[in-house]
């Protein structure tokens, strides 16, 4: 809701935690107790252990992009609603398994303790597991007409798997050097850093808006501007992420930082320097405005969402 005496920012904000509440929603009922027709059980330390890992924060930009994309087309946030449950399990499912001990091994998120320091490390590899496929049955299971499941399934699989997130942290693990024949140079370089990011940070938020251009029925066109938006954010996000890390507190992100030089994290931080990083950070927020200019003002929303990718301070 914006009047003149509300900012542009404040709206946005406003906007963000109003999808943030209705997902928060839409997920607790998923995840609530109730046995399902389909279901022998539902183990109650593996439904506990997930609903940490996706209940109770988060920002839920994710799904908030694949709403508004949806919407630049009339979708109502009803219909686009599953697809915006399913990339937030896979995005929640990313962030157990990323604070792993054998990951980045992490004991804060979201200011919580992390899903395998409240429960065990195996109930946390079970609980992303079950996000993970939880998503996929969510998708599957949608109202949406069976081609465009398809289609959702498709964009949603190729941006999780090998050649996406979970490629690309695969990468972002080897180019900590922790593997002999990793297939990095070390130090990476800052086209090593940007090829990970794209992957383990891109892939995700690019497929929240392809879904929801999936969702609307863009034209090839329109898709292809929307991708590209994506890709301009989610590698924003990311460098913006790294530059939090040097610059923000435990307290406001809900997780550590001042980690990523100490775990020798291959960072844009890392590759160009703090100032560089930055630069590229907003230069990246303007590329992504910058692809929408085939839409009006309707894509203000997605325009500001760039801007807060950028700004951010959690
Ligand atoms: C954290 O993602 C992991 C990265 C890709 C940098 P978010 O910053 O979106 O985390 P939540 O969902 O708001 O906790
Ligand atoms: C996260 O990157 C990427 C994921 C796919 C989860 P980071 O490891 O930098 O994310 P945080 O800082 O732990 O949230
Ligand atoms: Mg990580
Ligand atoms: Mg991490
Ligand atoms: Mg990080």
């Amino acid at each position: 809701m914006s009047d003149s005496t509300t900012s542009p920012d404040a709206s946005f904000a406003a906007r963000l935690a109003e999808t943030a509440g209705r997902i928060e929603t839409a997920l607790a009922a998923l995840l609530d107790d109730r046995q399902r027709d389909h279901e022998i059980a539902r183990p109650g330390r593996l439904l506990a252990a997930m609903r940490h890992g996706a209940l109770g924060g988060g920002k839920r930009l994710r799904p908030f992009l694949l709403i508004e994309t949806a919407r630049l087309f009339g979708v109502a946030q009803e219909a686009a609603l599953p697809a915006a449950m399913a990339i937030e399990l896979i995005h929640c499912y990313s962030l157990v398994h990323d604070d792993l001990p054998s990951m980045d091994n992490d004991d804060l998120r979201r200011g919580q303790p992390t899903v395998h320091k409240a429960f065990d490390e195996a109930t946390a590899i079970l609980a992303g597991d079950g996000l993970l496929t939880l998503a996929f049955e969510v998708l599957a299971d949608s109202e949406a007409e069976a081609s465009i499941r398809a289609d959702l399934v498709l964009c949603l699989a190729r941006a999780s798997g090998l050649a996406g997130m979970v490629g690309g942290q695969m990468l972002d693990l080897d180019a900590e050097g922790r593997h002999a024949a990793g297939t990095h140079r070390h130090p990476p370089s800052a086209g090593d850093v940007r090829r990970l990011q794209a992957m383990k940070t891109g892939a995700l938020l690019t497929a929240a808006v392809e879904m929801g251009a999936i969702l609307g029925g863009a034209s090839f066109g329109q898709r292809m501007s929307l991708s590209t938006f994506g890709q301009a954010l989610g590698a924003c996000f990311q460098v913006a992420d790294d530059v939090l890390d040097v610059e923000a507190s435990p307290d406001v992100m809900g997780k550590a930082t001042a980690k990523d030089a100490d775990a020798n994290k291959a960072t844009l931080v890392a590759a160009l320097g703090l100032e560089a990083a930055r630069a590229e950070r907003d230069r990246l927020a303007m590329d992504a405005v910058g692809a929408l200019r085939r839409f009006g003002p309707e894509a203000d929303t997605l325009r500001a969402a760039a801007r807060f990718a950028a700004t951010r301070t959690n």
